[in-house]
């Protein structure tokens, strides 16, 4: 533990960069991207019951699938989006005509891989994308489900987030990618300003969520200077496996399971949060244009 501690103070005093300003603005709704340093940990499984959680709350809830690669939540869903933000970009389609609305009441939007495109773009053009986005502040809440690790699109759509949720299981593996990906968070973003915070998924029981917890976010405040909020955990399941195979989400499929009480619990938790006006939209988009 020295050994990584010394290691991470030498990252950190050779790294002054400037981080992203975030937006003062008052609005009503909330974005959460939810990131993992390691694939496979739960992400989407996370974005797709979040969001039905919340729905289930009253809430208007939209999930943008920002894993283009593997494009997960049409798959966990079983749709295909015809779509994405990359015709929105290009003034192809509209907002509006990419939304999918599901039959779980919830609305999906495809992201695009082209994202880098957007420095290309004039005044006009990437005003006119920025509004786009904008029309999707009308839902209460916006879940951004991304690929592993942090890629800059990754951070792009961390810099938009009011909170960023960090998955990780009690690998660990995914304990020191998790630890990553907090790292660069705070780096390159104001992460003070926006909610970090942490769900252990798969676990066993209370105990061992507790122990990957406690590590986590006693590292982060001592090495990071962040407050990384534990959220809860999510019990290793077979629901969500059986779930996932029959392209369900958990929350549907079995809303019994243990893992369906998790996930509702940390909606809960979430509500309970204060949301620490983050990024917005043009967050996003500026930085993107300073990467360029
Ligand atoms: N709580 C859990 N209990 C059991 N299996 C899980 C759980 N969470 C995830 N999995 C398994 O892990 C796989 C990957 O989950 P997924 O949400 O697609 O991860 P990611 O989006 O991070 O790559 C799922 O298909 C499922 O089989
Ligand atoms: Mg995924």
């Amino acid at each position: 533990m020295a050994d990584q501690a010394e290691q991470l103070r030498e990252m950190m005093s050779n790294n002054a960069p400037e981080k992203i300003a975030r937006r003062h603005d008052s609005k009503k709704n909330r974005i959460i991207t939810v990131a993992s340093g390691k694939g496979g940990v739960g992400k989407t499984n996370m974005s797709v019951n979040m969001a039905l959680a919340y729905a289930r709350l009253g809430k208007k809830v939209i999930v943008m699938d920002a894993d283009l690669g593997l494009a997960n939540v049409n798959v966990m869903l079983k749709m295909i989006p015809k779509w994405n933000l990359y015709h929105v970009i290009r003034k192809q389609k509209t907002m509006k005509e990419i939304l999918v609305e599901t039959e779980y009441g919830i609305g999906i939007v495809a992201g695009a891989s082209g994202f880098s495109k957007i420095a290309n773009l004039n005044e006009d053009e990437r005003q006119n994308f920025i509004d786009e986005l904008n029309t999707l502040s009308s839902a209460d809440i916006i879940i951004i489900d991304t690929s592993a690790g942090v890629s800059s699109n990754v951070l792009d759509f961390i810099a938009c987030a009011d909170d960023a949720v960090i998955i990780t299981t009690p690998e660990p593996t995914a304990i020191t990618d998790a630890y990553g990906i907090v790292k660069i968070i705070a780096t390159e973003i104001d992460s003070l300003e926006m909610g970090l915070k942490l769900v252990v998924n798969r676990v066993h029981n209370v105990a061992e969520a507790k122990k990957v917890a406690d590590r986590m976010t006693t590292i982060a405040g001592q090495f990071l200077n962040v407050k990384l909020e534990y959220l809860g955990f999510v019990y290793d399941d077979p629901a969500v496996s059986q779930a996932v195979l029959r392209q369900r989400p958990f929350m549907v499929d079995s809303p019994r399971s243990k893992a369906a009480q998790c996930v509702q619990h940390i909606v809960g938790r979430m509500e309970k949060t204060e949301i620490r006006e983050g990024g917005g939209f043009g967050n996003m988009v500026k930085r993107i244009f300073k990467n360029d």
